[in-house]
């Protein structure tokens, strides 16, 4: 799908993408490049950087690829300044790698529930924190008289509970609060934004065929009256509004992208039996006035 945003909205931007070079990430890293930005990704997978690379750079996007894990604080500083050294700053931020499986709590080990808290919380906070100095007004390679922009991929899982995954949940639900402490003190110390974006069920995604596999989706579909699925490029053009201009007053939030799903629930009365049900009970308090002892009737 075209984008409804100017080509050059990010022009002159440099943004580092952890998890940027597959899935939601990658599309994000696509769309910051058409849009005028510098790209790098940081992953675990030297294959899949590679190929994200190259094809970042076939659409004339400048784009570098670095290995490293977000838990290892040396691995994000190690990236962090090598994508200034690379591209002389760094203006945004986007942290979206993250893992995830399904699992019930009982069979869930401590060592587990640690390990995805440690991608998604500390390693979300491990970046940040590496990244701060290039991103805080006035530093390294800043041009401009503003700070930088940090962006922060969560979930709606932790907004009711959801079903086999605490950990993640848990994870986001941390991820959620360090975009509004981040925003609340960076905001006002650096003039860093900070903001987040909660993605609903995506298309064509790890998380969709890890987490949705196709017999499950179809049946959920049953009875979430607004389940739909939605598109990786309906993240990326919300990334884009965060990142862009039009974003510039936003700070703190994490917008939900997901058709309204999250609001979902089961229908426990058909349209037409409300109706009637709503007028019964109606006449019948009339002819039972609120507060007469029904001995008195
Ligand atoms: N069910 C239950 N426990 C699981 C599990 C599963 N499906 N997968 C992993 N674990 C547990 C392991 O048993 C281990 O705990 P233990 O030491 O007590 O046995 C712990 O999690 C760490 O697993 P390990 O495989 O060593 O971690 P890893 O660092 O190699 O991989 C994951 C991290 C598990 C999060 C992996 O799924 C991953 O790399 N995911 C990234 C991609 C992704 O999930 N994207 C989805 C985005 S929505």
């Amino acid at each position: 799908m075209e984008s409804p945003f100017k080509g050059d909205v990010l022009k002159g931007k440099v943004a580092l993408l952890t998890g940027g070079a597959s899935g939601i990430g990658f599309e994000i890293s696509r769309q910051f490049g058409i849009h005028g930005a510098s790209i790098a990704v940081m992953g675990r997978r030297k294959s899949v950087l590679d190929s994200a690379v190259s094809s970042l750079q076939s659409l004339g996007i400048p784009a570098v690829g670095f290995d490293g894990d977000v838990r290892k604080q040396e691995d994000a500083k190690r990236v962090v300044e090598s994508t200034v050294k690379h591209f002389g700053k760094l203006d945004i931020l986007v942290n979206a790698a993250a893992g995830n499986f399904l699992v019930s709590p009982e069979d869930l080990s401590p060592n587990g529930f640690r390990t995805v808290l440690d991608i998604d919380s500390v390693g979300t906070f491990t970046m940040c924190h590496e990244a701060l100095k290039y991103l805080k007004k006035g530093g390294p390679g800043r041009r401009s008289s503003s700070g930088g922009l940090i962006l922060n991929i969560s979930a709606t899982l932790h907004y009711t509970a959801s079903w086999y995954q605490i950990h993640v949940s848990a994870a986001k639900a941390a991820v959620d609060s360090l975009t509004r402490s981040l925003a609340l003190e960076w905001g006002t110390d650096y003039d860093i934004r900070v903001n987040g974006i909660a993605p609903g069920p995506i298309s064509d995604t790890t998380g969709m065929s890890k987490l949705s596999p196709e017999e499950i989706s179809s049946k959920a579909r049953e009875y979430m009256p607004l389940y739909k699925l939605g598109e990786k490029w309906d993240i990326a053009m919300s990334a884009l509004y965060l990142a862009s201009d039009a974003g510039k007053y936003v700070n703190g939030t994490t917008i939900v992208v997901d058709g309204g799903l999250w609001l979902s629930r089961p229908r426990h009365i058909p349209k037409d039996a409300v109706k009637q049900l709503s007028r019964t009970v109606e006449n019948r308090s009339r002819a039972t006035p609120v507060g007469l002892p029904t001995s008195k009737l």
